[in-house]
């Protein structure tokens, strides 16, 4: 593994953008941060505070601006999936070059066509991240978790430059390796996170009364999960799933319900609705999935 210094944009520097843009400035990479003109002006003076247990607390510097204007060897896209389509005006594939690499890290699994199409098959790169990590103001990350685990994919990049990504995160405290299979890799933390987001949001409880007060709708959703995610590849076990859910502090809230709580836009439709779809391509019945997105659309009026 070696540290050499890469220059790395960071689209979105909220709670896993902000994050991941101030572990790499503070190993040594050049960080570009691009966001809208008050949080980029925001980063610009006054760097990325970081609070963290895990990591401890520190202020990164990095550079911001509101749109890539030069090729660099990463691009880690961390905005949520109801702000992809905007923020990635932000980021002409012109700017980025031929070389550059897309990370995505956003949950869910259909972004990556839509960046392939954008950015051409060889720069794309998915990955996933397993981290609680909040953006509490602009330029100000709360990491809650005492743990940052990425697991990154080169299946249509070059895997060179994806496990030179992987050495620079290793070196900046994130535990990253490089998957074999992309779907199987989105999979399995869609199998995991669906179940979890939909019905804390929809019965605005946290995780320790899902499973107790809501039990067998949980232990249901977690199979139709799981079925539709063997069907796309992934490894996935309800009962290894189940039992994480067991695992986890009763208190602890998805993002989808903090957003929900907060009035925010919800990632319905790239989780709840990209399961729904995939199960449909298929051929794997999800009908608590189905009943469940539904509620969850007419609540948030999508
Ligand atoms: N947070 C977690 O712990 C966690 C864990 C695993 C996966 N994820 C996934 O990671 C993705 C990002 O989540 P997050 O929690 O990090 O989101 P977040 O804290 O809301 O951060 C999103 C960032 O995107 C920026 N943004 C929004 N619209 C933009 C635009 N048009 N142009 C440029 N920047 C824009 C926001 O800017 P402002 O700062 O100016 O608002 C913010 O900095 C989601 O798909 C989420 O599901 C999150």
């Amino acid at each position: 593994m070696t540290n050499d210094a890469l220059t790395v944009a960071v689209l979105g520097p909220g709670g896993v953008g902000g994050l991941l843009a101030a572990l790499l400035s503070r190993a040594g990479h050049r960080v570009v941060c691009i966001a809208g003109d008050e949080t980029a002006g925001r980063l610009a003076a006054d760097g990325i505070e970081v609070r963290s247990g895990h990591f401890g607390d520190f202020t990164a510097r990095v550079e911001a601006d509101t749109e890539l204007r030069e090729p660099v060897d990463v691009c880690v896209i961390a905005v949520k999936a109801t702000a992809l389509d905007a923020a990635l005006e932000r980021l002409p594939a012109k700017a980025l070059g031929e070389e550059g690499l897309v990370v995505p890290f956003l949950n869910g699994v259909e972004h990556p066509a839509l960046l392939r199409e954008r950015y051409g098959s060889g720069q794309v790169a998915p990955a996933v991240i397993r981290v609680e990590s909040t953006r509490i103001a602009p330029g100000v990350v709360e990491h809650g978790s005492p743990f940052a685990e990425v697991d990154l994919t080169a299946e249509t990049a070059p895997r060179a430059r994806v496990e030179a990504f992987a050495g620079a995160l290793e070196w900046a405290g994130v535990r990253a390796r490089v998957e074999e299979g992309e779907s199987a890799a989105l999979w399995a933390k869609m199998s995991f996170l669906a179940p979890f987001a939909l019905l804390t949001t929809r019965y605005g409880v946290p995780v320790g009364d899902v499973r107790t007060l809501h039990r067998e709708e949980l232990a249901a959703l977690v199979e139709e999960t799981a079925a539709v995610g063997r069907a796309c590849g992934a490894a996935t076990d309800p009962a290894t799933a189940l039992a994480r859910y067991d695992a986890f502090p009763a208190a602890t809230k998805s993002s989808m319900q903090r957003d929900a709580e907060a009035g925010r836009p919800l990632e319905l439709d790239a989780i709840g609705g990209a399961l729904l779809r995939a199960a449909e391509r298929t051929g794997v019945p999800v009908p608590v999935a189905s009943e469940l997105v539904g509620r969850l659309r007419a609540i948030a009026g999508a």
